[in-house]
């Protein structure tokens, strides 16, 4: 492969950003003030500032009082994907229901558990209640419903969209006529761009049984590996008793919650505005070059943007010329819950600078052009496959 010049890969949030300077004067402080918590273990919930920063950023946003007790901070929001796996399944080949696009390491955490996974189909607003409801009466009939409904409702990964609320409430009805647990993964939420902002599906349900995940991976950096789950007693119990690691990473959560003791908002408001020029010019570039021929999502926050590719692209070529070219992206097929070859791409756009956006979307558009096996316009105007 040739030098990698425009890295539409990995969801990562912008460098420029980050906030090096800040992060320097806390560590400082906290290895002047916390040593001795630094030299013992954490316990299983964390650093108890990180929480109370948490919790704050969660009732801040999401308007309801959240329990610093009630939050468990974890190795990355990653980690809580896989213990909240753990916790819910009962016997290898259980099912669960998920987007039919999904993040990969939530795919890959859940083929090596075993776990039957249920795609749900996707349109504007995310996960298709119609479809998700026939899933749940298929799987009741067959005795054997999922042991949870996992959801990426908000600038979901790797398409973009969100979950109007009205649809939420849908499913929030369908979880409870079923009793199925919603494990609902809000990394993005604070990633925002414009629009109105929905609410999460633990703020507008307090079934005990439902489990909420969150990150600080695309909001400050994912080395920092630090996320979280929320969690009611008694679910929050049984997560807990799950847990064989020790805790996490204490001098990471100490200097997050010194960073972030007067909110997260400061912070936010500069790396998002920096997020949507570069989602902006992605958009302008794909309408500059690839108009005739593929469609796309236009998410209004996350670090997203779901490219629909005409069928006759050889998909094999286009990763070819791409790599040659130093340009790389993400299979459809690295999204889809059951590794089905997909006419879709996905590029991530927070970690580029506006130069390599700028000069690597033609890029991308020449490979697909070149990838080919006709001219024609393209035969779709929809995102989404019949
Ligand atoms: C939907 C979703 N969940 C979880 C993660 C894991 O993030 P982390 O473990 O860095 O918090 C990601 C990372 O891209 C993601 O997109």
């Amino acid at each position: 492969m040739s030098e990698l010049l425009y890295d539409f890969g990995s969801g990562r949030s912008d460098p420029e950003t980050f906030p090096t300077e800040a992060l320097k004067a806390a560590a400082m402080k906290v290895l002047d003030e916390q040593s001795d918590e630094i030299n013992n273990y954490p316990g299983s919930l964390g650093h108890l500032g990180m929480r109370q920063a948490m919790a704050q950023r969660e009732a801040t946003r999401e308007s309801v009082a959240v329990d610093p007790d009630h939050l468990i901070l974890t190795n990355g929001s990653m980690q809580a994907v896989t213990l909240t796996a753990e916790v819910l399944m009962d016997y290898p080949g259980d099912s669960v229901i998920l987007e039919e696009f999904s993040y990969p390491g939530t795919l890959s955490a859940y083929r090596s558990l075993k776990y039957n996974m249920v795609g749900i189909k996707l349109d504007e607003g995310g996960m298709r209640i119609d479809h998700l409801e026939e899933q749940l009466h298929r799987l009741n009939s067959e005795g054997k419903l999922p042991k949870f409904i996992y959801a990426i409702s908000t600038y979901q990964n790797p398409t973009g969209f969100v979950m109007p609320k009205a649809r939420r409430l849908e499913m929030i009805e369908l979880a409870r006529k079923y009793d199925v647990p919603i494990v609902e993964d809000n990394c993005y939420a604070d990633v925002h761009y414009e629009g109105p902002e929905e609410p999460a599906i633990y703020a507008l349900d307090d079934d005990a049984n439902h489990i909420y995940l969150c990150s600080l991976s695309k909001i400050l950096a994912p080395g920092l590996r630090l996320g979280y789950i929320l969690a009611r007693p008694p679910m929050l119990d049984k997560i807990l008793a799950r847990r064989h690691d020790a805790g996490s990473n204490y001098l990471a959560a100490a200097i997050v919650a010194e960073f972030y003791k007067d909110g997260i908002g400061n912070h936010a408001d500069v790396a998002n505005a920096a997020l949507k020029t570069k989602r902006d010019l992605t958009l302008y570039g794909l309408q500059e070059y690839l108009d005739d021929v593929c469609v796309w999502s236009k998410p209004v926050g996350g670090l997203f943007i779901w490219v629909r590719i005409p069928d006759d692209v050889d998909r094999q070529k286009l990763q070819e010329l791409t790599l040659q070219r130093g340009f790389n992206y993400l299979l459809g097929s690295s999204f889809h819950y059951q590794d089905k070859d997909v006419p879709y791409l996905r590029l991530a756009f927070g970690h580029l600078n506006a130069r390599q956006i700028e000069e690597g979307i033609p890029v991308l558009a020449q490979c697909i052009r070149e990838a080919r096996t006709s001219n024609e316009a393209r035969q779709f105007d929809s995102l989404f496959m019949a």
